[in-house]
């Protein structure tokens, strides 16, 4: 078999570091500034500073871009106070507290992480927010905004390759490396799933279960993974990863299953399909449209479906691209 998407490798290689990245922050989050400075003036919108929660003062002004406002936020504009008007406020719990009071009014930031952790200890995560936000966050210069699927997709569809070389080279206003020349390639591609990913409700890594190895079939060039997590675990885990979480039924017997489809020539994601499922032990069938999940960092399709134990279960995954004929990958399962 195949090794798995390169992707869920890199993520397991880099998440072990994310705890001394964190050790090394002692500046305020964004919420704690806001209470204790910003909202004097931005909770009821005195002197007309935008308001907390009032979309159309903040989706306007977000449009400049994160760097623009820390800017006018840390100089001062018109009756906005540099600073905020408070000494003490460091420049990154500025941006942390404007991308607050932005989220809190709608918008979708992801606060930046400051702070200048050694190159190899970065993961996805602190180079997307400490870099690649500042023009990805509100999409500066027509760069694709982060968590944004409409807008990553088609690019994503050029294969994750060509795109991590194209982000190397840089074009137009897209710095090459993304403006930081010492990542690596595996960096890159990091960086560039998580924008892609963000937002996406999060799976728990699914150990490989014995019962339920995780299949691999080749299909008209997609590699299709097959794979399974039982409820019950995925319950137990979820208490211990951060970020937005799937809605797991309650009740006995739900599997989450999913697949991770690849290009087989050039192993990029596919993340243009709308995938359909169909599990049928004989007499009863059940028929799910997956939905996209990210899972470490990586992409799949997945939804839950009832077992009941003992049964033999046939399982026909149709994938649907844009503009191509439907293809079809069967598996099996046996529930214990
Ligand atoms: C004394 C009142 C006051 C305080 C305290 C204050 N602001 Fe403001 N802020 C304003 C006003 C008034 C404006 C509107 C300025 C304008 O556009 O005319 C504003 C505007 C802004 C803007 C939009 C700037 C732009 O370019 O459109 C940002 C960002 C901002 N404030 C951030 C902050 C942050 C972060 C803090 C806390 C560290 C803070 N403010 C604290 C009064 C305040
Ligand atoms: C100074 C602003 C800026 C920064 C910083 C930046 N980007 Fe971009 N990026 C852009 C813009 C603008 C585009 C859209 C360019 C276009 O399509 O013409 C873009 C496009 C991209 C693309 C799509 C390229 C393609 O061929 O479709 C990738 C991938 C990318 N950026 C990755 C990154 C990564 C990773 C980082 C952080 C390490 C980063 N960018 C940091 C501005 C930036």
């Amino acid at each position: 078999m195949r090794a798995l998407l390169p992707a869920l490798v890199l993520f397991a290689l880099s998440a072990g570091f994310s705890g001394a990245a964190q050790a090394q922050r002692k500046d305020r989050q964004g919420k704690e500034v806001v209470d204790a400075v910003c909202g004097a003036c931005h909770a009821s919108g005195k002197d007309g500073a935008p308001r907390i929660g009032d979309a159309n003062a903040w989706s306007s002004r977000a449009s400049q871009g994160l760097t623009a406002l820390t800017d006018h936020a840390i100089n001062g504009i018109r009756k906005m106070p540099a600073h905020g008007g408070t000494a003490g406020v460091s420049d990154i719990e500025i941006e942390r507290a404007i991308t607050y009071m932005v989220n809190r009014s709608g918008g979708n930031w992801v606060e930046p992480l400051g702070g200048t952790a050694p190159v190899a200890a970065r993961t996805s995560e602190a180079i997307v927010k400490g870099q690649c936000a500042q023009c990805h966050q509100a999409g500066k210069d027509g760069a694709p905004r982060i968590g944004d699927r409409t807008a990553w997709t088609p690019r994503l569809a050029k294969g994750l390759d060509s795109l991590v070389a194209s982000a190397i080279h840089g074009h137009g206003p897209m710095p090459a490396r993304g403006g930081m020349p010492d990542l690596s390639d595996q960096q890159i591609r990091g960086a560039i799933l998580y924008m892609f990913s963000y937002g996406l409700p999060a799976i728990p890594p699914q150990p490989p279960v014995a019962a339920a190895d995780p299949h691999h079939k080749l299909v008209s060039g997609i590699d299709v993974y097959f794979g399974m997590m039982r409820a019950e675990a995925m319950r137990a885990a979820q208490g211990t990863t951060g970020g937005p979480k799937v809605d797991v039924p309650s009740g006995s017997g739900y599997y989450h299953l999913n697949v991770a489809l690849a290009d087989n020539k050039s192993q990029a994601p596919v993340t243009d399909a709308k995938v359909t499922m169909q599990v049928s032990d004989g007499m009863t069938v059940q028929s799910k449209t997956l939905n996209l999940v990210a899972a470490n960092n990586a992409v799949s399709y997945g939804n839950f479906f009832r077992f009941s134990s003992g049964s033999a279960y046939n399982i026909t995954t149709e994938i649907q691209r844009p503009g191509a004929s439907p293809v079809v990958a069967k598996f099996e399962f046996k529930a214990p």
